[in-house]
This record gives C-alpha cells, structure tokens and sequence, in this order.
C-alpha cells in the first residue's frame, strides 16, 4: 500500500479575489509566496503554498458569486493549532476583526471552531484533544456512534473558565465524554496535550 506522504494544499476558484486573498492572509497569517491579477499562492509554514485562490473575475450578472450552501462538494477543510492558548488566541485576533465562527464543537476528538471564509467555504479551526491511539479507540465507542458530531460550546464561556484558571477537562471534551470528568489536563508547561492512558468507555 503506498499511500500519500502529507496533504499539501487547497485551492479555490473566485469572483471575489482580493477580499478572499485578504482573508486568507490575515485569517492564517500568511504571505504571498506568488501573487499576480489570476492567482495569489500564499504560505505559512515550510510548504511552497498551502492555499492559493485563483480569480475567476466578477460574478456574473444577478448572482453574488458566493458558494450555494449544502450542496456536493467540500463541506470544510480542516486546520490544527498546536494548543488551545494558540486556538483561543486566534479566536480573540479574529474576533477583533469582525470574524467569528459560526460553529463552536466539542467533537470528542478535537474542539473545533467553523468559520465562513467571504464566499461561504467553511473551515475548521481545531486542537486535538486525545492522541491519535485515542482518538481512533473513541470513535469506535457507542458514545461516539450515538453522536458523531457533538455539542455546540460557547467560546466566551469556555474562555473565560480556562482564563479563570480551571482546569480544563470539562472545557475541550464533550460532556457524554469520560475524559470530560477525568480532570488530567492543567494549565501550563505543555506544547501539545499531554498522552493520557485511560479505560474508554
Ligand atoms: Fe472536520
């Protein structure tokens, strides 16, 4: 089996190409790696480009140009942040700058903020909240079978707990979740969650 290696990038086509270049680049805090009038590859990390937006021009006459919700095609793309002081820091950046998410999630696997990018494409703002060993475990619980997605959370809520200083178990996990009570999480000292071994349920 000779799988792929990574996931490289995603591009998408346009009728409003400088707001979504803006948008991209200060939502990722990116850069323009190669920009002209039909393409903008930006990136934020060591790849050449992780996004580029092509111009297709305007809309055409009586449509907005936008994406028709709910459809076929991508329902979201998805982004890790390397801890929750990172998500919780770009949540308040982009907050200040009239952009929120429109769907909070505790998954269980991950907590994850949806966003709408300026023509409707939905992306996935997340931290991992269980090791990948756990993770897979926890999606073959009848808890997870009983509820792929989750529950909805309220990021100010869960701001202003964890800035209060409590620990954070209940704060990234799903309620019907064992770990949501386990309390091994704490503020402090840590780059990435901690690997955790536990009974699943
Ligand atoms: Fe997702």
């Amino acid at each position: 089996m000779v799988s792929p290696s990574n996931f490289c990038h995603v591009v998408f086509r346009t009728h409003h190409f400088d707001e979504m270049v803006d948008w991209y680049l200060n939502v990722l805090e990116a850069e323009a790696s190669h920009r002209n009038d039909q393409y903008c590859f930006m990136t934020y990390d060591d790849e050449h480009h992780r996004v580029a937006i092509i111009n297709l021009g305007p809309p055409p006459a009586g449509s907005d140009g936008r994406i028709a919700k709910g459809g076929p095609g991508v329902a979201h793309v998805a982004y890790a942040w390397r801890n929750i002081d990172e998500l919780i820091h770009t949540y308040k950046r982009l907050k200040a700058r009239g952009i929120l998410p429109v769907r909070p999630i505790r998954h269980g696997i991950t907590l994850s903020m949806y966003y709408d990018d300026p023509d409707g494409n939905n992306l996935e703002f997340q931290i991992d909240v269980l090791d990948a060993d756990l993770a897979n475990r926890y999606m073959q619980t009848a808890g997870f079978a009983a509820n792929p997605p989750g529950e909805l959370f309220d990021p100010e809520e869960l701001i202003a707990r964890y800035e209060s200083g409590e620990p954070f178990d209940d704060l990234i996990f799903r309620s019907d979740q064992p770990e949501a009570k386990g309390r091994r999480f704490h503020r402090g000292g840590k780059e990435t969650l901690p690997v955790r071994s536990m009974v699943m349920a």
